[in-house]
C-alpha cells in the first residue's frame, strides 16, 4: 500500500510520449510567438537577437579578454587566438568567488566587484596596460541594439543586484572600469552563455549551430534566418538568436504539467512565477523538487520515521554534484546512504532506495522536457530550410548535462523520438563559453575596423 501511494506521487512526474510531443508542440507556438511583431511583446520566450551573423570561420585572430558570468564560476580569461594554416587558441583563465551578498546586493557593489576581479587577474597576468578588446559572456537575458550593448531584462538563477534591470550591462562595466580608474579596457561584445557555447563548438566543428546549457538554469540559441526575425530589419542570412526558454510556461501554458512540488519551488524562489520551465529542467532546482517530495514522503510516513529533520528544511542542499552521485549506477545502495547521511540525513537503507527513485524520477522528466524543447528547435530549422532530414550540432556546456549520469543519454533519446527526421548530434563544449565569447570578440573588432 505505501508503495503504491509513493507510486502515485510519483507518477505525475512520468510524461508519456503524447504530453511530451504536446511540449514540443507548445515550445514551436512560443517560438513563433517570440518571433512574430505582433506578438513579441507579451511572449514568454523572448528569441532576443544577438548581433552575431555567422558561426566561426578560422580567420579570427588577436589577443583577448573574455568574462564569464552566470554559471556556477565567475572566470576572467585572456584568449590568445591565430588563425591561418595552423589555428591555435591559447587560453588561461582564474576562477572568483561572488559572494551571495554581492549576487544581491547593489549593481555598483557587483560590477566593482568584477573590476576588482579582472584588475588581480590583469595583475596575475603581468599586463595591466595593454588595453585589451573584451568580450563579456553575461548568462542572463539582454535585448541587444548591437554586439556591444545589451539592456538586462530581468535576472534569473540566484543573481539578484539592485539597480541593473532596464540599464545596459556594458555600460554599467564601463562606468566601473572609469570608477577604479586604473585601466581602460575596450569592451566590444556581449555574449550569452549558449552563444558563446555554440561558438566555441562551432570553431572546431562548422555544423554546430545550436547552443544549449544544461546547468544551473536553461537555455538554448541558434541560427535563425534574418526573415524570421521581424523585429530585426533585412531579410538576408542568418542571426543568432537568444531564445530565453527558460521563461516558457510563464504564461501558464504548462500548467497542467506541473506538479504540486514545482509550483512550491517556485512559490519559495527568488523569482516567483517566472522561469517556469528552467525551474523543471536545471541544476538550480532539481534538488529543490527533490527536496519538497521528500518532505510530503515524511509527513505522509512513508520516509525518515515520519520526522522531518532541520536539514531537510534547509533550502538548497541537494545540490547538481549530489544528485550525480546518488543516481550514479556504479554506487551501492550503502554508499547513496552514506552521502545522504553526509548531507546530515539519518536514513535507512529503505529510505535510500526511495530517494535514489525519486531523484532519478525528477532528472528524467527535466532531461525529457530539455529533449522536448530541442525537438521543436531542430524541427523548426529543418523546416527553415526547407528540408526533409537535417543533420545538425548541438554544442552543450552546464554542469547537469556534463556530471549527472543519465540527463545525456535521456535527452538524446528524447530529441531521437520526437524529431524523427532530425539527426542530432550532442558535442560537449571542453572550453566553456569563453572561448567562443573572444572568437565573437575577434570578429566583432575587424567589423569596427572595415567600418572605420
Ligand atoms: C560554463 C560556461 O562552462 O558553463 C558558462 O563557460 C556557463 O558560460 C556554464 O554559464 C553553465 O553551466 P553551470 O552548470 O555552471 O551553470
Ligand atoms: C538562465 C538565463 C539565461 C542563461 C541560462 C543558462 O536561463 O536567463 O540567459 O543562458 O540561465 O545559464
Amino acid at each position: 500500500e505505501q508503495s503504491r501511494q509513493i507510486d502515485q506521487i510519483l507518477s505525475e512526474f512520468r510524461l508519456t510520449t503524447e504530453q511530451l510531443l504536446e511540449v514540443k508542440k507548445r515550445m514551436r507556438t512560443e517560438i513563433q510567438n517570440g518571433l512574430s511583431k505582433s506578438t513579441q511583446d507579451s511572449a514568454t520566450v523572448k528569441m532576443l537577437p544577438t548581433f552575431v551573423e555567422s558561426t566561426p570561420d578560422g580567420s579570427e585572430n588577436g589577443d583577448f579578454l573574455a568574462l564569464d558570468l552566470g554559471g556556477t564560476n565567475f572566470r576572467v580569461l585572456m584568449v590568445k587566438i591565430r588563425s591561418g594554416k595552423k589555428r591555435t587558441v591559447e587560453m588561461h583563465n582564474k576562477i572568483y568567488a561572488i559572494p551571495l551578498e554581492v549576487m544581491q546586493g547593489t549593481g555598483e557593489e557587483l560590477f566593482d566587484h568584477i573590476v576588482q576581479c579582472i584588475s588581480d587577474f590583469l595583475d596575475y597576468m603581468g599586463m595591466k596596460n595593454a588595453r585589451l578588446p573584451l568580450g563579456f559572456t553575461f548568462s542572463f537575458p539582454c535585448r541587444q541594439t548591437k554586439l556591444d550593448a545589451g539592456i538586462l531584462v530581468t535576472w534569473t538563477k540566484g543573481f539578484k543586484a539592485t539597480d541593473c534591470e532596464g540599464e545596459d550591462v556594458v555600460g554599467l562595466l564601463r562606468e566601473a572600469i572609469k570608477r577604479r580608474e586604473e585601466f581602460e579596457m575596450d569592451v566590444v561584445a556581449i555574449v550569452n552563455d549558449t552563444v558563446g557555447t555554440m561558438m566555441t563548438c562551432a570553431y572546431e566543428e562548422p555544423t554546430c549551430e545550436v547552443g544549449l546549457i544544461a546547468g544551473t538554469g536553461s537555455n538554448a540559441c541558434y541560427m535563425e534566418e534574418m526573415r524570421n526575425i521581424e523585429m530585426m530589419e533585412g531579410d538576408e542570412g542568418r542571426m543568432c538568436v537568444n531564445m530565453e526558454w527558460g521563461a516558457f510556461g510563464d504564461n501558464g501554458c504548462l500548467d497542467d504539467i506541473r506538479t504540486e512540488y514545482d509550483r512550491s519551488v517556485d512559490d519559495f524562489s527568488l523569482n516567483p512565477g517566472k522561469q517556469r520551465y528552467e525551474k523543471m529542467c536545471s541544476g538550480m532546482y532539481l534538488g529543490e523538487i527533490v527536496r519538497n517530495i521528500l518532505i510530503d514522503m515524511t509527513k505522509k510516513g512513508f520516509l525518515f520515521r515520519g520526522q522531518i529533520s532541520e536539514t531537510l528544511k534547509t533550502r538548497g542542499i541537494f545540490e547538481t554534484k549530489f544528485l550525480s552521485q546518488i543516481e550514479s549506477d556504479r554506487l551501492a545502495l550503502l554508499q547513496v546512504r552514506s552521502i545522504l547521511q553526509r548531507l546530515g540525513l539519518d536514513i535507512t537503507c529503505d529510505d535510500s532506495i526511495i530517494v535514489k527513485e525519486v531523484c532519478g524520477t525528477v532528472s528524467r522528466r527535466a532531461a525529457q522536457l530539455c529533449g522536448a524543447g530541442m525537438a521543436a528547435v531542430v524541427d523548426k530549422i529543418r523546416e527553415n530550410r526547407g528540408l526533409d532530414h537535417l543533420d545538425i550540432t548541438v554544442g552543450v556546456d552546464g554542469t547537469l548535462y556534463k556530471l549527472h549520469p543519465h540527463f545525456s543519454r535521456i535527452m538524446q533519446q528524447t530529441v531521437d523520438e520526437l524529431a524523427p527526421k532530425c539527426n542530432v548530434n550532442f558535442l560537449l563544449s571542453e572550453d566553456g563559453s569563453g572561448k567562443g565569447a573572444a572568437l565573437i570578440t575577434a570578429v566583432g573588432c575587424r567589423l569596427r575596423k572595415e567600418l572605420n
